[in-house]
């Protein structure tokens, strides 16, 4: 059989995940530090009025739009008035079923085979297998954690090579949940300005801010403010209304005009050929992100009391630190360098039947670092975390 080379990835289950595959079908509890789907957290949702927004009767109308439909774009231009004072027009939307899909229409828009996109290292792990499957070259540049994260700027522009063709942020990050701050996105705009790169800006978890009053995080959006390079900032309800299953993100296009015509033409028509949004989900659009802030509420509530927690427990657990949080679901952990991540990881499991994520999983150099979520459900994230405490005591 004739495989592409891009797929030639190594299929072979690793010992992470035959030992997490155990762990789930022995029958025995386990303490997952790892689940981060919203929708198995024991959160409320208005499970009524998401349903019977889901049976209007326009859902059964067949109305094509590449972009999404009109009623569907004016809610992700109301959520961008509210969460960043941003004037967007519906026309420089475009709806898709995930961020994943909009990461790959843009790398589609804008590099040719084997042309450059620069990730942040740590970062989301998706990354490599969206450009993979889109033959885009994946380069990292580092962040750097002093008192804080901070992009290492004079590193990144020394990655850029004349096959780079995008900077792509997560604002706040996963896992390290750092916001960029103002001057590093000028600064990043300016190297973007300096040689010609497109910006994409992943915002999903945008509103979890831990640390800072609701009001700062109206103005950290790259919705707000100028836009002198061309930016993408793409976000979905999976993180903002976490609604994961409803399957719709977006992106919405800023830059200097000239350019945005152009791109939003080049864009309908990527849009067009897969029309892949379902109809129910766009009438509902406007209710599920109108409702998102009963859940972030909830989740904001989880994310703090565990953390909380977590805190406690390390006071007492002199082998064991934290990093600093902004925002986001995650914590990296510090923790001694005993073995290899995947090895560590392995143990956990099967002595202590935790689950964590090794910090290689994100990028992270040498072993010793973990990342945790801070979403499962308030007992079985003290209980795991006990555990975790008391492995390495
Ligand atoms: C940074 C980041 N972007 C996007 C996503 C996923 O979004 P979607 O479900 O819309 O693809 C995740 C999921 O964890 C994420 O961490």
């Amino acid at each position: 059989m004739q495989f592409s080379s891009r797929t030639r990835w190594n299929v072979e289950r690793t010992r992470y995940a035959d030992t997490l595959h155990a762990l789930r079908t022995d029958g025995a509890p386990y303490f997952d530090l790892t689940a981060s789907n919203p929708t198995t957290c024991g959160f409320h949702y208005d499970s009524i009025g998401i349903l019977r927004e889901l049976s209007r009767p326009e859902c059964l109308e067949y109305s094509p739009d590449p972009q999404g439909i009109p009623q569907a774009r004016a809610a992700v231009t109301l959520y961008y008035e509210e969460v960043a004072g941003a004037q967007l027009l519906p026309e420089r939307v475009f709806l898709t079923t995930s961020t994943s899909e909009a990461y790959s229409y843009l790398f589609r828009l804008h590099c040719n085979p084997g042309e450059e996109v620069l990730i942040a290292q740590p970062s989301y792990p998706l990354f490599e297998f969206l450009a993979d499957l889109d033959d885009v070259r994946v380069i990292p540049y580092p962040l750097f954690y002093d008192h804080g994260w901070h992009i290492d700027l004079a590193a990144l522009e020394t990655r850029i090579t004349r096959q780079t063709r995008a900077v792509v942020l997560v604002h706040p990050n996963n896992p390290t949940g750092h916001y960029t701050s103002g001057q590093e996105r000028e600064a990043l705009e300016q190297i973007c300005l300096r040689h010609g790169l497109a910006l994409i800006v992943d915002e999903v978890f945008l509103e979890y801010r831990q640390d800072a009053p609701v009001p700062a995080v109206q103005t950290c959006s790259f919705a707000s403010g100028e836009h002198p390079v061309l930016t993408y900032v793409l976000s979905g309800l999976s993180k903002a209304a976490g609604l994961p299953q409803m399957k719709v993100a977006w992106l919405a296009i800023f830059g200097p005009d000239p350019l945005l015509q152009e791109t939003t033409s080049r864009l309908e028509i990527i849009a067009d050929t897969f029309l892949s949004l379902n109809a129910p989900v766009q009438h509902a659009l406007p209710f599920l992100l109108g409702q998102r802030g009963g859940v972030q509420q909830q989740i904001l509530a989880r994310v703090g009391s565990n953390l909380d927690a977590l805190d406690r427990l390390l006071a007492h657990a002199p082998l064991l630190s934290r990093l600093g949080v902004q925002g986001g679901w995650y914590v990296v952990l510090r923790v001694p360098s005993l073995t290899g991540g995947e090895e560590l990881a392995a143990r956990l499991m099967q002595e202590q039947r935790v689950v964590v994520h090794p910090g290689y999983f994100y990028g992270f150099h040498g072993d010793g670092w973990l990342v945790i979520s801070l979403l499962p459900p308030t007992e079985e994230f003290l209980e795991g975390a006990r555990r975790l405490v008391r492995f390495f005591e």
